[in-house]
């Protein structure tokens, strides 16, 4: 960790691959997308398999519901700015497949003050966490996103707890599954309204 300052998120990222190089079961820095002064900041739990081939946040199939979702709320993925509590895709190797391991709450903590000096450089109206890593993260405080799920403030700023959309995939019932991406949009249309508030 440093005191440093950023003047960009390109000086930022280029810290953060110096801090967090690609190690055995940990992939290499996936940086935020999108732009500065983004109104809504999505944060997730941390890259995927796809995101650490790609060098992108939700490219995989988190990523393409979260896109229909966006979809649904009216919101422009270019116009949202897309980034994860944890930079690095957390695997362990099962031959030829890298199975995701969750990052552990230390991990999740030491990268917490990057995610806080990105989110500053962003300065999004409202930043949306996607799950529970996302919402320790934010909230600095374990969050149970059942209970919690809704508004809420993280560091004086307009936040929004939802569910990450990859709880949406593991849904088998596909009537449950449609109810829960329903309940998913409407999150992101109050998120959005949160946002726009003045
Ligand atoms: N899941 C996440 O939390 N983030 C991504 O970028 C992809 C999947």
């Amino acid at each position: 960790m440093t005191d440093r300052d950023f003047a960009s998120l390109e000086e930022l990222n280029d810290a953060m691959r110096r801090e967090f190089p690609s190690a055995a079961g940990v992939g290499g820095v996936v940086a935020g997308e999108g732009s500065i002064l983004a109104p809504m900041a999505f944060v997730g739990e941390q890259p995927g398999d796809a995101e650490d081939r790609e060098g992108r946040p939700f490219v995989g199939p988190a990523g393409r519901l979260l896109d229909r979702a966006l979809v649904e709320a009216e919101i422009d993925r270019g116009e949202a700015y897309m980034t994860n509590a944890v930079k690095q895709f957390h695997f362990t190797e099962r031959g030829k497949r890298r199975i995701h391991r969750k990052p552990r709450t230390g991990e999740i903590v030491h990268q917490r003050w990057w995610l806080w000096r990105e989110i500053d450089l962003v300065r999004p109206t409202v930043i949306v966490a996607l799950g529970a890593t996302a919402g320790l993260a934010l909230a600095e405080r374990p969050v149970a996103v059942t209970r919690e799920r809704g508004p809420m403030t993280f560091c004086n700023r307009r936040g929004f707890l939802t569910v990450h959309p990859s709880y949406l995939l593991r849904i088998p019932d596909s009537a449950a599954k449609q109810a829960a991406f329903e309940a998913f949009v409407d999150d992101l249309k109050q998120a959005r309204a949160i946002g726009q508030t003045t």
